[in-house]
């Protein structure tokens, strides 16, 4: 063993201890690593421990050596000693620096492909589903769980969120550095507040994989009801939506699809943050020239009010604002739950007395379920107590349905309910595309932006199970309203007797 020696100078407390430092983090690494392998490998906190925590260690450790070096080189040069050289040199005749040369290499090679994989390997880490939305779990649960039931559920949280390209991965790792702060502290507000300032662009995200020059034609959707009587009575709409979209050039540039910026510009300015009150449209025609400024006759802004905002162009954000976290009312997931079966239709009242019970506010998930059961079984024991017994089995597994519903929509801990997130798309209980189609934007030349409810959808079909119209003709059926509310809905929003709860 004589002959394996270092140089003198690496033999004091500060490169020894780098050293032993660097041999340490890269033990525990390897450790965690092995732990990792054998646990299937997707726990978020290994990967944040050994990616993001353990190399600045490992980097440390390795750095302290030559300083321990350089510091004993200067104090033994202080203290006189004559056979010291006027500066540090390397001479592979002595066995001592032979070796701790090709210790540094070995060393050198092993540090340069294990950061090249971390790097590559921290890259990955935190663009995945689990960094996003279990690490902080607590906080994103209502996001993660809402975009795992949507249609996105496969697509990454980052591809929405980040995009390609280093610019703004740094931007959201810069903010994300915030987050994790925020959340260390228990700093940040509940609920998180939507939307999102900077979300990039959509043609950076979403036209990523949806071809914006897609022509659509019309799409036909069926919308399922059940109303708060003691039936729950069956009310259906089948609508052809006009999405409509194209490309300038082949023509079609029709439908709901034509404010996706194909042949125009629709920029717009909002009074409030969520963007639900705007009182200012314009629209530039790319091709012609024209442009037209709409402004709501109720509450139109100043000119001083115009020209301090930055007006925001629309984008497929605007309308699909929750693409992939629909925090869905008590009114729709109750209808759902019917619909397929997992709550009896049969049972008296049940749509009515759900709703009721999903719909308070708790304090915790915990004690909501349990008062979720209480109020749905104490309602069927006190109004029906001869078929109690009998209706035992639909009764249990209505509350089953109404307690899994109730964890996938409203979280209270995170103080996330339906009218806090609400969506655009639509204008049934939330004002959706009735925040410019209301018929209340007017131009200067008296256009109006439609309320026609024509001009948007035809229906197709309504009604009830045993009284059902049919459409005879492409324009659709007037529409009729299942509670009589005489011509209401004709200057009455929807969303304005409609909240996601009894109207
Ligand atoms: C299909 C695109 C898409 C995917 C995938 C996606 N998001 Fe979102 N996310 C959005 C949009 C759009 C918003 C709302 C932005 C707005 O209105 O400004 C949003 C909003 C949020 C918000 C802000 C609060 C809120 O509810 O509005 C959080 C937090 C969030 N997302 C987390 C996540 C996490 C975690 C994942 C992965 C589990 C994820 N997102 C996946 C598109 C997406
Ligand atoms: C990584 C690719 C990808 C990105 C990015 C993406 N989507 Fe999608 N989107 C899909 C796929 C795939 C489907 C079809 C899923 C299915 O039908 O099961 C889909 C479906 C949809 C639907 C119809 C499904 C529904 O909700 O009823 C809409 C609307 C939609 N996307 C809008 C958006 C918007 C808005 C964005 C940007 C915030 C976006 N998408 C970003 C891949 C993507
Ligand atoms: C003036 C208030 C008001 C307006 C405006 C209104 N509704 Fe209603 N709506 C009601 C009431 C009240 C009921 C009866 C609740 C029940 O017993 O189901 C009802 C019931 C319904 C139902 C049966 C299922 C349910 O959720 O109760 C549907 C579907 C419906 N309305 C659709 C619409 C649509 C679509 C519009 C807009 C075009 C609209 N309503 C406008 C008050 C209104
Ligand atoms: C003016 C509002 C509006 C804008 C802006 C808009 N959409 Fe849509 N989009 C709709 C409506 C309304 C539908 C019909 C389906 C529905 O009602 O959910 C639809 C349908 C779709 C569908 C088909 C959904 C399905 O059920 O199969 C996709 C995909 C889609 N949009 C993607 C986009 C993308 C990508 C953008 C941005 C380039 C965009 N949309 C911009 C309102 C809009
Ligand atoms: C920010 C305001 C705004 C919102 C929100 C909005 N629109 Fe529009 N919409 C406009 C403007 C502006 C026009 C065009 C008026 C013009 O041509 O001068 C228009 C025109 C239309 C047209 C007629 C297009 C044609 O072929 O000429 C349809 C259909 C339409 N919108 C549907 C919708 C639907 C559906 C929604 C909700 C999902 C919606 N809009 C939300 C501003 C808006
Ligand atoms: C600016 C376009 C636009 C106008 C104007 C419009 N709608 Fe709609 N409406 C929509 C869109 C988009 C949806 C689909 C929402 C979705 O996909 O969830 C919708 C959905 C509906 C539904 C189904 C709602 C549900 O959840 O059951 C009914 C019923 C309806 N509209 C009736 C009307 C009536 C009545 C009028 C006229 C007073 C009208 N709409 C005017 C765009 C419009």
């Amino acid at each position: 063993m004589k002959s394996f020696r270092f140089p003198s100078l690496i033999y004091n407390k500060v490169s020894v201890a780098g050293g032993f430092l660097a041999l340490f983090t890269v033990l525990t690494m390897f450790f965690f690593l092995f732990v990792q392998a054998g646990s299937g490998g997707t726990n978020p906190y290994l990967g944040i421990l050994v990616y993001m925590i353990l190399p600045p260690f490992l980097f440390a450790g390795i750095v302290l050596v030559p300083i321990g070096m350089l510091r004993q080189w200067k104090l033994a040069k202080e203290l006189g000693e004559e056979r010291r050289p006027k500066w540090p040199y390397i001479d592979f005749n002595k066995p001592t620096h032979r070796n701790a040369f090709i210790l540094f290499l070995a060393g050198g090679i092993v540090y340069a492909c294990l950061s090249t994989v971390g790097a590559y390997k921290t890259f990955h880490h935190t663009e995945s589903v689990a960094f996003c939305g279990e690490t902080c779990h607590e906080v994103m649960k209502p996001e993660r769980v809402a975009y795992s039931n949507s249609a996105h559920a496969r697509v990454p949280c980052t591809a929405c969120h980040v995009g390609e390209g280093a610019n703004w991965y740094a931007r959201s790792k810069l903010s994300g550095a915030y987050q994790v702060y925020a959340t260390a502290l228990n700093k940040y507000p509940r609920p998180i507040p939507t939307p999102i300032k900077n979300l990039r662009p959509a043609q950076e995200t979403c036209e990523q994989c949806h071809w914006p020059d897609k022509f659509f034609g019309a799409q036909q959707r069926q919308f399922h009801h059940y109303m708060y009587d003691e039936d729950n009575s069956h009310w259906r709409t089948n609508l052809l939506i006009k999405t409509g979209g194209g490309d300038p050039k082949t023509g079609q540039t029709s439908g709901i699809h034509w404010h996706m910026n194909i042949g125009v510009e629709v920029e717009y300015i909002a009074r409030d943050a969520k963007r639900q009150d705007i009182p200012w449209v314009r629209v530039s025609d790319r091709r012609t020239g024209r442009v037209t400024v709409y402004q709501d006759e109720e509450s139109p802004l100043t000119k001083e009010e115009i020209a301090a905002a930055t007006p925001r162009v629309m984008d497929c954000m605007d309308c699909h604002n929750r693409p992939s976290h629909q925090f869905r009312s008590p009114d729709f997931f109750v209808d759902r739950a019917i619909l397929t079966g997992q709550i009896s239709q049969e049972l008296p009242s049940i749509k009515r007395i759900t709703v009721e019970a999903v719909a308070r506010e708790y304090e915790t998930e915990e004690i909501a379920l349990r008062a979720i059961a209480r109020t749905i079984v104490d309602y069927y024991k006190q109004n029906y107590p001869d078929q109690f017994s009998g209706w035992r089995v639909d009764i249990d597994q209505a509350i089953v349905a109404a307690q899994y519903q109730y964890t996938q929509n409203i979280f209270p801990e995170m103080k996330v309910r339906w009218g806090d997130y609400v969506d655009n798309i639509g204008h049934f209980i939330y004002p959706g595309c009735m925040r410019c189609h209301e018929g209340k934007h007017i131009s200067e030349d008296g256009w109006v932006l439609t309320r026609d409810c024509k001009s948007c959808h035809s229906i197709l079909a309504q009604g009830s199970d045993d009284n059902i119209q049919l459409a005879s003709t492409p324009e659709g059926l007037e529409f009729a309203h299942p509670e009589d509310i005489g011509e209401e809905w004709r200057e009455t929003g929807c969303y304005e007797c409609h909240t996601g709860v009894q109207p």
